[in-house]
């Protein structure tokens, strides 16, 4: 049917975005971040942060379990359920350390690309950093969603902290504008590439910015 590829930077609210569009559909949803997430959390416990050279291998043999239910987003390494623990500051930090390790990527893109071979048929939702331009790049639908630094700066903090004060937005800085530096180093997620729709979503509510993403699937 559709595969739905929508990137961008944190607290630009593709999450939210891409997870309501899957329910709606009926559709599976792909959170690659959290994949990422879960590999940060494996190789902190494999002491193997500092040894980028052993992760691919590490990565590899992860017994990670996927979550593709937009209404049930657990996971688990083995018969660990780490959905909590993968949305901590403390993972939020290491997370840059295993993904902007290239040969990391290549092991966790090819997994994406089989889920998404595997659920093309019945409609998927895929949301990430590489997404349009890696993982997917014949998506039916490709879009970058963004929002201005201070508005992804606030809704991060609303969402972590409950609050988006001075001393909020300052203590989720790290986590937005440092991370997404990092990470831009290895995939283009800021300007959209030729073929993929930038939607700006700062004015933006959450029903808005679904409909415009939905205003580019094709009429079957
Ligand atoms: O979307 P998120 O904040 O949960 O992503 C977690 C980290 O994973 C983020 O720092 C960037 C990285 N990531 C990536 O490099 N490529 C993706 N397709 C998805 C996430």
């Amino acid at each position: 049917m559709t595969v739905i590829a929508i990137d961008g930077p944190s607290g630009s609210g593709k999450s939210t975005v891409a997870k309501t569009i899957a329910k709606r559909a009926g559709w599976a949803y792909l959170d690659t971040g959290a994949m990422y997430r879960a590999a940060a959390v494996w190789a902190e416990r494999a002491g193997a942060l500092d040894r980028p050279e052993v992760l691919p291998q590490l990565v590899r043999t992860m017994p990670l379990k996927v979550p593709l239910d937009p209404g049930d987003q657990r996971i688990y390494l083995g018969d660990e359920d780490i959905s909590e623990l993968i949305r901590t500051s403390f993972v939020s930090a290491l997370v840059s350390r295993v993904s902007t390790v290239i040969p990391v990527r290549h092991v966790l893109v090819a997994l994406q690309q089989q889920i998404v071979a595997e659920h093309r048929a019945a409609g998927i939702v895929v949301e990430g950093r590489d997404i349009t331009t890696v993982v997917a790049p014949d998506a039916d639908v490709r879009v970058l969603l963004t929002a201005s630094p201070q508005v992804r700066l606030t809704r991060r903090a609303l969402d972590q902290l409950g609050q988006a004060d001075a001393a909020a937005l300052a203590a989720t800085e790290d986590e937005v504008h440092r991370r997404d530096r990092d990470d831009s180093t290895v995939a283009e997620f800021m300007t959209a590439p030729p073929g993929v729709t930038p939607i700006d979503s700062s004015e933006l509510d959450i029903e808005q910015t679904v409909q415009a993403v939905l205003a580019l699937v094709p009429v079957s």
